[in-house]
């Protein structure tokens, strides 16, 4: 029974119709082959996989937890290649297989420190050491609105940047010391940067960017 680390029923149907923003920094995949082994983790409906393969990339691949979404990336780009991910993070590749993940706005939906630390397990694991991984993600914000819900929620789910938005998904907002800190282990960051974007329910919000190495 999936919990707040896989939020499918809302991902598959609400989220499903939603517009994803985060944009990729090309320079930043400048230094992998065309022929690099990619994979867009929680590809939605496959926007950055397509934005990858127009930067002359061959060898991407899009997963993602809701059928419907995959279905929709499938129609977007009928020559790509989307799998359905039944027991996520579980991911169908050997240990270090993978030369890069791009993990665009994902974190967010993933509310919990143990599903956020596993999912980081396993993208390790599949990725090859000095392999890329790619992490757009949301950071805390500072207006009333959102400082309101982060307060009403945090004896709820136990951490200050969770959040229900009015739709019924639970989604998580991040300290930039949080989202550095689920890479120490594993990772070296080479990058990063400070944005802002518009949300799935368009708002603006700033995020961050991060470009790591496995170790
Ligand atoms: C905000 S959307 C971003 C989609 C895409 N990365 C983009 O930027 O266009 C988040 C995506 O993560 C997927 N997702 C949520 N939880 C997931 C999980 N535990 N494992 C894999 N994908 C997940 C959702 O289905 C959704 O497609």
């Amino acid at each position: 029974m999936p919990g707040l680390e896989n939020q499918r029923d809302y991902w598959d149907t609400v989220g499903a119709t939603k517009t994803f923003t985060h944009p990729v920094e090309a320079g930043w995949l400048r230094g992998l082959n065309a022929t690099a082994r990619l994979v867009d983790y929680g590809c939605g409906y496959g926007r950055v996989t397509g934005i990858a393969e127009q930067l002359g990339f061959t060898n991407v691949e899009g997963v993602d937890t809701s059928p419907n979404l995959i279905a929709r990336a499938r129609r977007n780009h009928p020559r790509l290649t989307f799998r359905v991910l039944t027991d996520p993070p579980s991911l169908p590749y050997p240990d270090d297989g993978v030369d890069a993940v791009l993990l665009m706005a994902v974190l967010t939906c993933i509310p919990t420190d143990d599903g956020q630390r596993t999912l980081m397990t396993e993208l390790a694991r599949v990725l090859r050491p000095g392999g890329l991984l790619y992490v757009s993600d949301l950071l805390l914000q500072n207006d009333g609105r959102s400082l309101t819900r982060y307060r009403a929620n945090v004896d709820r789910y136990g951490h200050y940047g969770v959040f229900e938005t009015a739709d019924g998904a639970v989604c998580r907002h991040h300290s930039v010391e949080w989202l550095l800190g689920l890479l120490r282990d594993r990772f070296t960051v080479n990058v990063t940067r400070q944005l802002d974007v518009e949300t799935m329910n368009s708002n603006s919000a700033r995020a961050m960017q991060i470009l790591a190495a496995r170790s």
